[in-house]
């Protein structure tokens, strides 16, 4: 790297993964009370989000990859303030958030945005496309009618929407053009934040690439950061900086995308990617002849019922006795990996 080079980086350090961050999560917890024990004396949870610690730093996206039930989204909801957490704090712009009124949430609300998995579902079917996305900028008083007309033409523009289209309704758009609709919502309030549930989950795997190569293209243009929810490995691979790996409701590994995908250090990581077909060309994703496949056996347990100590173990082909008595929280191993295991595959 040229001595140009080294100060052009220095220069946006803030913009880049690396640099400061916008979004932390401290052991952030979501428990829903199981109603039928409502009068029990040992009420008991399910747990959801169980302990979750995480930072975002401006620019990058990270990656949240996990089966489905694992708490991907409730987690996303929380990092937003769509739900109230059950314990924990969510720091968002150099702002405590957690606790935050409806009233004083209200001016933070469009700097973080979500995007849902389900366009068909989160598009009101009865509302034009121009008025869906135009509901935020008059929710948060964007200006008078015709600055809003004018900003959600921009909108379909940025998002690859033909401006003819605006009047049409959602069932007359395709998946992905509906995919679409819902990110120029989002964009609409010029957020710092997108945090996108399974974006392209719903869509055909031939529309999924040029969806994933938007929100590429507007992380770039619109300096964006992303909270990037997947259940699929494949998908994160091709769009994350980093990945954070969830395990019934906790964060089992994280790490730089290529790093995870070169040698996993958590087990359940090694079966997800034994698991993943690549995304371009349906080969395996697991590249690394000495990693071994491993094969998850057995269900996933109950979030209402966890088990003691490691919530993998029961699955995990490496158990040892330590593994029931003890959680792992999420360390750093000696070589820089963050995992929790106790018996980590790299070290
Ligand atoms: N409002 C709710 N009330 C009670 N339990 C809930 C609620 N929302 C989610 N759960 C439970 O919390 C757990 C996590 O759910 P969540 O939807 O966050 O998982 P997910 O990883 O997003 O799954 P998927 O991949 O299917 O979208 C699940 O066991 C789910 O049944
Ligand atoms: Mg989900």
């Amino acid at each position: 790297m040229t001595a140009q080079n080294l100060v052009t980086v220095d220069d946006d350090s803030d913009a880049r993964p690396g640099g400061e961050v916008l979004l932390r999560a401290t052991d952030v917890t979501k428990h829903y009370p199981l109603r039928t024990q409502a009068l029990s004396r040992h009420r008991r949870v399910l747990r959801a989000v169980d302990g979750v610690s995480l930072e975002v730093r401006r620019g990058e996206t990270l990656g949240i990859v996990g089966e489905s039930g694992c708490g991907k989204s409730t987690l996303g909801r929380c990092l937003v303030r769509l739900t109230e957490l059950t314990g924990g704090r969510v720091e968002f712009d150099g702002q405590d958030i957690t606790t935050l009124s409806a009233r004083r949430l209200r001016p933070v609300r469009p700097g973080m945005q979500l995007v849902f998995q389900d366009p068909q579902a989160s598009l009101n079917p009865r509302r034009r496309a121009g008025d869906i996305v135009a509901e935020p900028l008059l929710v948060h008083r964007y200006g008078d009618a015709a600055a809003v007309r004018r900003r959600v033409a921009e909108l379909f523009d940025v998002v690859g929407l033909a401006a003819a289209h605006l009047d049409r309704y959602p069932h007359e758009f395709s998946g992905g053009q509906r995919q679409r609709i819902g990110i120029a919502r989002a964009l609409a309030t010029s957020p710092k934040l997108i945090v996108a549930d399974e974006p392209v989950s719903a869509l055909d795997v031939s529309i999924q690439a040029q969806v994933l190569n938007l929100f590429a293209d507007l992380q770039e243009e619109f300096a964006l950061t992303y909270v990037f929810i997947a259940h699929d490995l494949g998908v994160v691979r091709h769009v994350s900086d980093r990945i954070a790996v969830m395990y019934l409701g906790e964060i089992v590994e994280l790490a730089e995308t290529e790093a995870l995908y070169d040698a996993p250090a958590h087990p359940y990581t090694q079966a997800l990617l034994s698991a993943a077909p690549d995304i371009d060309d349906g080969t395996p994703a697991a590249d690394v002849p000495r990693r071994e496949r491993i094969v998850l056996t057995g269900e996933v347990p109950n979030p209402v019922d966890k088990p003691t100590g490691c919530a993998f173990r029961t699955r995990c082909p490496y158990a040892r006795e330590r593994c029931a008595l003890e959680r792992p929280g999420l360390t750093r191993t000696p070589s820089g990996r963050h995992t929790a295991c106790h018996y980590p595959l790299i070290d």
